[in-house]
């Protein structure tokens, strides 16, 4: 796991655009994975700047979001979906046909979860796949408990979970409690992750799932697991890290290992 510290939540978000940014260039129709919440906010608006005036090209990009509540018409303003089109989709050049997210009215949700795989299997598998993380150690809808070999399907939301997400609600009962979510096993197929986080309440969460034992109660941990995962934290989320002065060391010293890369 490559663990990159930043100063604050616009370098956060600059150097996860990078990232992205990046991998597309390289790779014009690139697949990547989407999140949403408030942490990739900053991603995206620097995404949309990249775009207008850098000229990145989303044309030929595929995407696939993590997630949806389940009930939620996607017109509904806390929709995953109207999220998507409102904080990126509808500034960036995107074809609409190249749009995956799980849908939160269905009639057969599992028939929905089977094609969503289906989706993801036929574009090629997912390049990059961005994530943020819960307070509870949740990666997508992955709650405590979720197995590392899970695939998209309906999860119920932990009490904190809920609790947490209010916030974007008129009250508490409002948020929904069921969600369509890829799953761990999903997730860790992807080709590289990179995991955002800022934020104090996020300190505790990050030392356990960088630092601490493999386990599914913190199924961020599972990417201790994969062999390209990139962690970009802001500076109050990794205050809790013990192993900080060796991750600035890489950073900082990357140039010295360069030439044994072929890069
Ligand atoms: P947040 O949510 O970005 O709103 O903190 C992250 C998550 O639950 O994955």
């Amino acid at each position: 796991m490559e663990v990159i510290l930043t100063n604050d939540y616009e370098e956060m978000s600059k150097t996860a655009a990078g990232i992205i940014a990046a991998q597309i260039r390289k790779k014009p129709d690139s697949v990547i994975g989407l999140a949403t919440g408030s942490t990739p906010l900053g991603t995206y608006k620097e995404l949309i700047r990249m775009h207008r005036e850098d000229g990145l090209d989303f044309s030929k990009v595929t995407t696939f979001n993590l997630d949806e509540y389940l009930g939620l018409s996607p017109s509904h303003d806390q929709s995953y979906n109207y999220f998507m089109w409102e904080n990126l989709f509808k500034h960036i050049n995107i074809n609409p046909e190249n749009v995956h997210i799980p849908q939160g009215l269905v009639d057969d949700a599992e028939a929905f979860c089977e094609w969503y795989e289906e989706r993801i299997k036929k574009a090629g598998g997912i390049d990059l796949q961005l994530l943020g993380i819960g307070s509870d150690g949740h990666i997508a809808f992955n709650e405590p408990g979720s197995s590392f070999g899970s695939r998209t399907r309906v999860k119920t939301l932990e009490e904190q979970t809920i609790k947490d997400n209010a916030r974007f609600f008129k009250n508490e009962d409002e948020v929904p409690h069921f969600a369509i979510t890829m799953g761990v096993g999903t997730i860790l197929e992807a080709r590289k992750i990179l995991l955002i986080a800022n934020g104090e309440n996020k300190a505790p969460v990050c030392k356990a799932f960088i630092e601490g034992p493999i386990t599914s109660q913190v199924t961020a941990s599972a990417l201790q697991l994969h062999p390209h995962a990139m962690v970009v934290l802001e500076e109050k989320a990794a205050s809790m890290l013990e192993r900080k002065k060796y991750y600035n060391w890489i950073r900082d010293n990357k140039h010295l290992v360069q030439k044994y890369l072929g890069r």
